[in-house]
């Protein structure tokens, strides 16, 4: 009573001042530019979902499912109506050139039908396929509705999905089968062709495997038929031992490139993402989601199927990226949130017109995703009428993810833009540290008590994430499954009190002066290109393993103008110190062996785009120094007369890199 007197008189008074002084008005303005405390208010709401979690869901009925909630929203009355997933199908035998629109079929579920569907999928992946409660499913599958469809299943029946790259084949393949001790694997028959080339393999070296061929079209009439038998588990034995840090998803990060690292997605996880990540980005039950990036990444996954699902929005999915019908998707699938990855971004921005996009304009209110570059935050706003920029941070086994919700130009290019209040709550789980000035890889310590410090504005700054519990590393950081040297060379101690452990992220941000964080560069041994982490390592292990003659190889990052991330840049030295580079028959040899086996063993992405030869010292300690040839300037080096040559995919070879062809390269009128 007395506070809403207060309140009453407060704004009396405050109404009153308004009226007399404008200049109030610009201070407040200017407050609340400072602070942004409303933008903090709306978040609010999340206290309660926090408790909800803590106090209910870990102390109480430790239930952590999240097939629960799926479940309750999915059987009440609205489900009927809601639209849980569309898919933009193509129809067989139509060309998006010359069918355009007509090309496409909108399917869509409703959140009963999905429901539904799971069940009667649930019944044939235990009956038929033998899946049990424990076991780790691997799914080798494009984006279609059935993903969802079996990933939910496997929920239900107390299973973990594992979601393979469907472009993986040979070792890595096998090496992810292996490394989650799946049993079970089930393929997308659009997937066979490539599948295929690894089968007799993977059947070879793991005997025991289950592998099932999913025939999409055969299975979804199986699904939709009201006549199919359904199965639901029992929630005693679906919810048996299940902690909250155990894994509801596995998920590869592309983390080591010949060999993926698993990263456990654990319940907690799961619940932050579908819970608080939805309201940081204002996604309400009229937000309709158009992904088109793969779903087995986290990205489309965790961070674009659930939290649609979870605020009884609509999970719109892409068969994958089509610059040209883009728009048309979005338009027939009635979307207004689209979910990017930075490339994305920068294709759309960069692309001419294309078919429906004034259809779309000003109808997009959020775009929301992770790596889009400030050079081209704005023009993407501006281009397509979006109201709003919602990018985040996150990795794939870190405990949270950062948000920046951009409505009104504060935070352009940021991957957090939270006002004070929440800065201040969520500086404790993470925070930015000093780096050597002269190696930003190497974490700066006091030299007398060798503690950690945070750096000043605008000072580059390794961003690392609290672990609650540094005795038990895992209940915060499930790392990476089965590969503890991973996930503990992760880890440091001791960084602003004795005792303590924190994540790294390998990534490099800084503050601005409205507490703003801005991503500045992946730093050490790995850099990301095409969305995809390469590390150079793996890069060069391959190199030194599958190309003869090859004596010393470095890979680096370079940096392309007008491209995201940073190219993979090989500086070579052969057995014969380099003679090859002076004969063209020779070099074109090299060169060649080096394509071959590039395209045999190493995922597009991480294939080196330039080479160079070069004379590699060591140091002292038998080291290479990777330092000194950081950086690589393009297209001809420092002085202006290093012969490099790129990966010219038209040639299917290596070609010398001129200034002419950097420029087309930087238009994008070639290719990398
Ligand atoms: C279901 O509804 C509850 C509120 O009753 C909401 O908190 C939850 O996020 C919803 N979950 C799903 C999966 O839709
Ligand atoms: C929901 O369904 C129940 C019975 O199934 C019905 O009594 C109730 O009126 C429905 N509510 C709404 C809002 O339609
Ligand atoms: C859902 O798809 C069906 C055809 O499969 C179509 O008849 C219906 O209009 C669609 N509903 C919506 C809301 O788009
Ligand atoms: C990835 O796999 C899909 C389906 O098998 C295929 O259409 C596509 O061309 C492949 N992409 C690459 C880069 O290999
Ligand atoms: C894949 O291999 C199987 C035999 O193991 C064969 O029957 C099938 O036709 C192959 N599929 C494709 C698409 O090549
Ligand atoms: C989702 O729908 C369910 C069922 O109508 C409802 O109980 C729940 O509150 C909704 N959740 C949200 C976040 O709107
Ligand atoms: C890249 O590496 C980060 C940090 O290790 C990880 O979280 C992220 O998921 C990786 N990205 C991909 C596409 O695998």
């Amino acid at each position: 009573m007395w506070g809403l007197l207060t309140l009453f008189i407060s704004l009396i008074v405050f109404c009153y001042i308004f009226k007399r002084k404008k200049n109030i008005i610009e201070s407040l303005n200017k407050f609340e530019r400072k602070y942004r405390v409303i933008d903090d208010l709306y978040l609010l709401p999340l206290i309660k979902q926090f408790i909800n979690h803590y106090v209910v869901q870990c102390l109480i009925t430790k239930r952590f499912s999240l097939w629960y909630e799926f479940e309750s929203n999915a059987t009440n009355n609205i489900s009927n109506s809601q639209i849980a997933i569309k898919y933009a199908r193509l129809i067989p035998g139509k060309d998006f050139k010359i069918d355009g629109e007509n090309s496409f079929e909108i399917e869509n579920l409703t959140y009963k039908e999905l429901y539904n569907c799971i069940l009667r999928m649930s019944f044939i992946l235990r009956e038929e396929f033998g899946v049990k409660k424990g076991d780790k499913i691997s799914m080798y599958f494009m984006n279609k509705p059935i993903f969802i469809i079996i990933w939910f299943s496997l929920w239900n029946l107390g299973a973990i999905p594992t979601f393979l790259n469907y472009n993986l084949t040979s070792n890595p393949l096998i090496h992810c089968i292996k490394v989650v001790e799946s049993n079970i694997v089930l393929v997308d028959d659009e997937c066979e062709k490539t599948f295929n080339l690894t089968k007799d393999q993977i059947k070879f070296q793991l005997p025991n495997i289950k592998i099932f061929l999913i025939n999409e079209i055969e299975f979804m009439n199986k699904l939709k038929d009201s006549k199919s038998p359904k199965f639901r588990e029992n929630d005693k034995i679906r919810d048996e031992f299940i902690k909250y840090w155990d894994p509801a998803v596995l998920v590869f990060t592309s983390g080591t490139t010949g060999l993926p690292k698993s990263a456990v997605n654990s319940w907690r996880k799961i619940f932050m993402a579908s819970h608080l990540f939805p309201r940081a980005m204002h996604m309400t039950k009229e937000s309709n989601i158009y992904t088109a990036m793969p779903l087995y990444h986290g990205t489309a996954s965790i961070l674009g199927v659930l939290p649609a699902l979870i605020v009884n929005g609509t999970i719109s999915i892409g068969h994958k990226f089509s610059l040209s019908s883009y728009w048309t998707q979005v338009k027939l699938c009635e979307c207004n949130t689209i979910q990017y990855v930075g490339e994305v971004c920068r294709y759309l921005v960069d692309s001419k017109k294309t078919l429906n996009e004034d259809y779309c304009y000003n109808k997009i209110k959020l775009a929301y995703g992770n790596g889009l570059r400030p050079d081209i935050w704005m023009k993407m706003k501006k281009r397509f009428g979006i109201f709003a920029i919602g990018e985040f941070y996150s990795s794939s086994e870190a405990p949270f993810a950062t948000t920046c919700y951009e409505y009104n130009g504060i935070g352009i290019g940021a991957i957090r833009n939270n006002g004070y209040l929440a800065s201040k709550f969520l500086g404790f789980q993470y925070k930015l540290i000093a780096m050597d000035s002269n190696d930003e890889t190497i974490i700066l310590r006091d030299p007398i008590n060798g503690f950690c410090r945070e750096p000043k504005i605008n000072e580059n700054g390794e961003m690392i994430m609290r672990i609650l519990n540094p005795k038990n590393i895992k209940s915060t950081f499930p790392g990476y499954i089965n590969d503890d040297a991973a996930t503990y060379s992760k880890i440091i101690r001791d960084v602003f009190k004795k005792g303590d452990a924190w994540v790294r992220s390998d990534d490099l941000m800084k503050f601005d002066e409205l507490g703003c964080i801005y991503f500045v560069d992946r730093m050490g041994d790995t850099y990301r290109w095409k969305s995809e982490n390469v590390s150079t390592s793996e890069v060069e292990n391959q190199i030194l393993e599958f190309v003869p003659n090859i004596k010393n190889c470095v890979i680096v990052g370079a940096k392309v103008k007008n491209h995201e991330g940073r190219a993979g840049y090989a500086l070579i030295q052969t057995k014969l110190n380099n003679i090859e580079e002076k004969d063209e028959i020779k070099r074109n040899e090299l060169l060649n062996k080096i394509y071959d086996s590039s395209i045999k063993y190493l995922p597009h992405f991480a294939r080196p785009v330039f080479i160079t030869f070069e004379t590699i010292e060591f140091t002292d300690n038998h080291k290479i120094s990777k330092k000194i040839f950081r950086d690589p300037i393009l297209p001809s080096g420092k002085n202006g007369n290093l012969k490099i040559y790129y990966l010219d995919s038209k040639n299917k070879g290596y070609s010398l890199l001129d200034a002419e062809t950097y420029e087309k390269i930087s238009k994008g009128e070639i290719r990398l």
